[in-house]
């Protein structure tokens, strides 16, 4: 949830923090603060608000040192003000701690350390750590990674902790537990981060951490621990996505770059996948006798990515026979799933970090699933710790509000039900190699999709004063209208709420008033026997005041709608693949209409690592 970088070399580190923290911004934008490798104190600058309000703060007369700490934080213990900002530090101001996660039994601490005679500053769990830190260090006769390992074993919670000290401050220590951290080796200077793309500028070596490993970094060096201080081998490797995949690229923001992005995205997801008819899947790592083994097919996902898990339920049940249930990731683990060796688990998440997904998947873990993650970010927790990993390759995702992602993680799935179809011998190979055609038509069409979508930005002023909107869609459409529904709230700030249309009757209608508008999704025409259904539907609504937009396929006949949006024609299957695509516009545009902050929405943050 909070972004993390640590640099020490020859630059001044004020730059590599500041660019580092500009690109980890997505990850919480509550504060956002700097200590730097000064000895004697350490500078430490730290503000309420965006980026800007600490680089507005630093000023011109600032220290040139060439180590340092950064932080832009998601506020979990204490609101976002200057004082809870990170970094935090110890009474001598010698210490100074940054942290991304939750420190549970921080509480205990701050009474023993208040006992010990040191006086807290802020309301934050992370506090703690750099009092203990400091004490720890003492008693290890100022060895800082002897002490960040002993302190790391009296917490509970999951946490990246980066830590300096002025009487060292070339030395930047770090440990994960359950939240990510990465090491960035460069040429004569180190850096340690959330994520790649704070130093991709710079480097693209990187080496993965393991959980509860302590890393020490200094310009020419780096070494990495167990908490019980025995040497860890460290994993090196390759970043393959260049620096420009993080810029806007001429667009006016991140969200708008990565939506018209998509047609590429899903092209790259899918490229490789068809030989000789048969899908490549190698990398499931499944015999012929575990495919057939399987009896169901559980998916864990959170926001968007349960959405893409709701339509491969369709797609897989349709393809391959078997039984799928799609499970909130926050609600699995806290009940008694009926999960065994046969099951087969997907893990969606475009991040790889997301703490409900990744807890169960442990859960999912334990009682014996086979796990496979569906993921975007190349050597992330969640793949890391799944037993194999298909990657949907749509390239950094920094928007706050999924788009590629979305579209790749089900992109993703239809492969994975295609594969179950036909090693499981229910599709014929033609069949399959008909269905995987249709998936490699829609980069085009999603192309076409995105060329007809500026009447949505006049849409959005129509509806702009709207207090809710409703989203309405059946079968595979269904959780396109929830999708669309979830885009609207976090970048308009609007009630929305998607419904099956089916539902609509059982309750949902009674809140449709005079001119409340409504988004229909209409099912592809020839495949189901549902364009009836929805249009009645429409009707319903229509009669009781309210302005109806309605998607459908070219030539689909449509009445009763106040604006019809068009889609290229395309299967039943493969439709919520165009149909999200206006409504991620319509999302986009309505937060530019209402002046809303499209690429960091308020209270959000790009990759959720606390339950
Ligand atoms: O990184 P993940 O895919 O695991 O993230 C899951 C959700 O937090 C994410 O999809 C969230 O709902 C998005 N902000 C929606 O746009």
């Amino acid at each position: 949830m909070c972004g993390i970088v640590g640099y020490t070399g020859p630059q001044s580190a004020v730059t590599p923090l500041i660019e580092g923290l500009r690109r980890l911004e997505y990850r919480g934008y509550d504060s956002a603060g700097i200590a730097l490798g000064t000895s004697g104190k350490l500078y430490v600058e730290k503000r309420a608000g965006k980026l800007n309000n600490l680089e507005q703060a630093l000023g011109a007369d600032l220290p040139t040192v060439h180590s340092g700490i950064g932080h832009t934080r998601w506020a979990t213990h204490g609101g976002p003000t200057d004082r809870n900002a990170h970094p935090h530090l110890d009474n001598e101001g010698k210490l100074a701690v940054i942290h991304n996660g939750i420190i549970e039994n921080y509480a205990e601490l701050r009474t023993l350390l208040e006992g010990r005679g040191h006086k807290f500053s802020s309301d934050t769990d992370t506090e703690s750590v750099a009092h203990l830190l400091s004490d720890l260090r003492k008693s290890h006769n100022g060895d800082l990674p002897a002490a960040m390992r002993e302190a790391v074993a009296s917490l509970r919670g999951s946490f990246t902790l980066l830590a300096i000290h002025a009487d060292a401050p070339e030395t930047i220590v770090g440990v994960r537990r359950n939240s990510p951290l990465v090491l960035g080796l460069g040429d004569g200077e180190n850096y340690l981060a959330s994520d790649v793309a704070a130093f991709i500028q710079y480097t693209k070596r990187a080496v993965e951490l393991g959980q509860d490993e302590v890393v020490t970094i200094t310009p020419t060096s780096y070494s990495i621990t167990d908490l019980a201080g025995n040497s860890k081998k460290a994993k090196e490797y390759e970043i393959t996505w260049d620096a420009s995949a993080a810029e806007k690229g001429g667009f006016t923001h991140f969200m708008l770059k990565e939506i018209f992005e998509q047609p590429k995205a899903v092209a790259d997801t899918l490229i490789g996948r068809l030989k000789d008819k048969k899908i490549q899947l190698d990398e499931l790592n499944l015999s012929s006798r575990e495919i057939k083994d399987i009896d169901k097919v559980v998916v864990l996902a959170c926001g968007t990515a349960f959405h893409a898990g709701l339509i491969a339920k369709y797609a897989i049940e349709k393809w391959a026979k078997v039984p799928v249930e799609v499970e909130l990731a926050s609600e699995f683990r806290y009940r008694d799933p009926i999960v065994n060796k046969n099951t087969l688990v997907l893990a969606i998440s475009q991040s790889g970090e997301t703490m409900d997904t990744l807890m169960a998947l442990r859960h999912a873990k334990s009682l014996g699933a086979r796990i496979l993650a569906i993921c975007n970010t190349n050597s992330s927790t969640i793949p890391r710790e799944s037993d194999a990993v298909l990657y949907t390759h749509a390239g950094p995702e920094i928007a706050v509000a999924s788009t590629k992602a979305f579209l790749t993680q089900v992109a993703a799935t239809y492969l994975i039900g295609l594969y179950l179809a036909q090693q499981r011998g229910v599709m014929k190979d033609g069949e399959v190699a008909e269905a995987f055609e249709q998936l490699q038509e829609l980069p085009g069409k999603i192309e076409q999709v995105l060329e007809t979508v500026e009447p949505l930005r006049e849409l959005t002023r129509t509806f702009a004063a709207a207090t809710s909107v409703l989203f309405l869609g059946r079968n595979v459409g269904f959780p396109v209208a929830l999708e669309g529904a979830l885009k609207l709230k976090e970048l308009a700030y609007m009630h929305a709420e998607g419904f099956a249309g089916g539902e609509l009757k059982h309750g949902p209608i009674a809140l449709i008033e005079e001119g409340t508008p409504v988004i229909a999704i209409m099912p592809a025409g020839a495949e189901h026997a549902l364009d009836e259904k929805m249009a009645s539907n429409i009707q319903e609504v229509k009669a009781r005041g309210a302005n109806v937009i309605v998607i459908a396929e070219e030539g689909q006949v449509v009445t009763g709608a106040t604006h019809v949006i068009r889609l290229p024609k395309a299967p039943a299957m493969m439709q919520p693949l165009l149909a999200t695509v206006p409504l991620q516009v319509f999302a986009y545009e309505m937060a530019v209409t209402r002046g809303n902050d499209v690429d960091q929405p308020r209270n959000l943050a790009k990759s959720v690592t606390v339950e």
